[in-house]
């Protein structure tokens, strides 16, 4: 088999450069380990910066976005029981887009079947080749042969446990790396949101997090230790210890009810660099990890596969290699900023030391955070997605 680019991992960015290329005639493959079903199945963040929307347009899949996300101008923080408010729309005129990433990655793959463009789901021990010649291969197995796909360029949008760093020698490669000592225990239920905005809580018992999916159904999220056992959490324990991290108002009208899902994960910051070896490009979460908060690690996803789907265009349309060249500066520069948010939200709103001077810094952080412009403005700025 014969194609111009394989895409390893069918996640948003491998579906999302998939549908970019499709659009401009650059034929790709996508080689994806488990089956479609369980991709659809992993509950992830919602919200989507201004920039990842468009790009969704431009890859013909917003339809169902436009009709059923929530238009979002301003986010809430709730600092040990008192609420403020950060208006986006007022402080850089943007604003952001609640919709769950599943709903995105089944948009992605209608697209791409009503488009017929092919996908491998289950194959098994997908492997790069030659990647630093001019043509790389990519063999896996699947109903019990080993097959070989012959191409210019190879996609890495396997994520974080993915093959395609992997492949790459050691030494070829610079990691950066920040573990938190918590995760997060989230649950989705079938209960109207507490409040029209995200609410992210700061609390000396721990962070807490209201966010949606739609007016019917709601996403929360407790800060838990690592080695929080699931069984141990049933419903009404997790009710019962959002409660007291929630202000007066948005307790009085939280409406409980049984969860239709629970998971908890843990958090990390990621860096790999460069992003480029030789024929294999990294996108997404197989380069970088960010930490929840924030929700911005299917927006860099995004903003890797805009800067790579150019970059590939240009290389067939143009015959110039410059945007290959450039891609992975390119594209580390907004990650780390990105990296750098993340990491500040994370910090400024977990309970993470027992040291009193750190509780009293992240206070000073916060009350400087509402009551100066400059400061909510550059927390608005980075919230709704820095410029490419
Ligand atoms: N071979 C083929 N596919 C693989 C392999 C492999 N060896 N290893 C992993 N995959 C697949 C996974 O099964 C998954 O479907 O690659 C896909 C990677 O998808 P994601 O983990 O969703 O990563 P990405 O597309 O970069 O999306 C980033 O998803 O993880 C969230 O927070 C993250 O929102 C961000 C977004
Ligand atoms: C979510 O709705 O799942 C969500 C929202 C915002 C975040 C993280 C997760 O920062």
């Amino acid at each position: 088999m014969r194609t111009q680019v394989v895409i390893i991992g069918a996640g948003p960015a491998g579906l999302l450069l998939g549908q970019l290329l499709h659009k401009r005639g650059i034929a790709n493959i996508i080689l994806e380990r488990q089956t479609a079903e369980h991709v659809l199945g992993r509950v992830r963040a919602g919200v989507i910066e201004q920039v990842t929307m468009d790009l969704l347009d431009e890859a013909g899949v917003g339809a169902r976005m436009h009709a059923d996300g929530l238009i979002h101008e301003g986010v809430q923080i709730c600092v040990d029981g008192t609420r403020h408010r950060l208006s986006f729309k007022e402080l850089t005129g943007k604003t952001v887009m609640v919709y769950g990433q599943t709903e995105i990655t089944k948009d992605l793959m209608d697209g791409r079947a009503a488009a017929d463009v092919p996908s491998i789901y289950s194959a098994q021990d997908v492997t790069p080749h030659d990647i630093s010649g001019d043509r790389p291969r990519v063999s896996y197995r699947a109903g019990g042969k080993t097959h070989e796909i012959v191409c210019d360029f190879v996609a890495g949008c396997d994520g974080f446990h993915g093959i395609s760093r992997k492949s790459v020698p050691a030494r070829a490669i610079n990691t950066y790396e920040r573990v938190y000592p918590l995760g997060w225990l989230g649950i989705l239920a079938d209960t109207p949101p507490v409040s029209e905005e995200l609410i992210y809580v700061r609390h000396p018992l721990g962070f807490a997090l209201c966010s949606m999916r739609s007016p019917t159904r709601s996403r929360y999220y407790l800060q838990c230790s690592l080695a929080e056992d699931l069984d141990s959490w049933p419903d009404e324990r997790f009710w019962e210890e959002l409660k007291p991290r929630l202000d007066d108002e948005a307790r009085d009208r939280l409406v409980t009810g049984p969860s239709i899902e629970k998971s908890i994960a843990p958090l990390r910051s990621f860096v790999a660099e460069p992003m480029r070896f030789g024929r294999l490009f990294l996108a997404g979460d197989a380069a970088h990890i960010v930490p929840p908060t924030g929700a911005k690690g299917l927006n860099l996803a995004a903003s890797d596969v805009r800067y790579l789907s150019r970059a590939l265009i240009e290389h067939y349309e143009e015959k110039s290699d410059a945007g290959l060249e450039h891609y992975s500066a390119r594209a580390l520069a907004r990650v780390w900023k990105a990296e750098r948010f993340s990491w500040w939200m994370t910090m400024t709103l977990h309970r993470i030391s027992d040291n009193p001077f750190d509780h009293q810094l992240q206070l000073a952080e916060l009350d400087y955070l509402f009551r100066s412009k400059a400061a909510a403005t550059a927390f608005a700025e980075n919230y709704v997605g820095l410029p490419y």
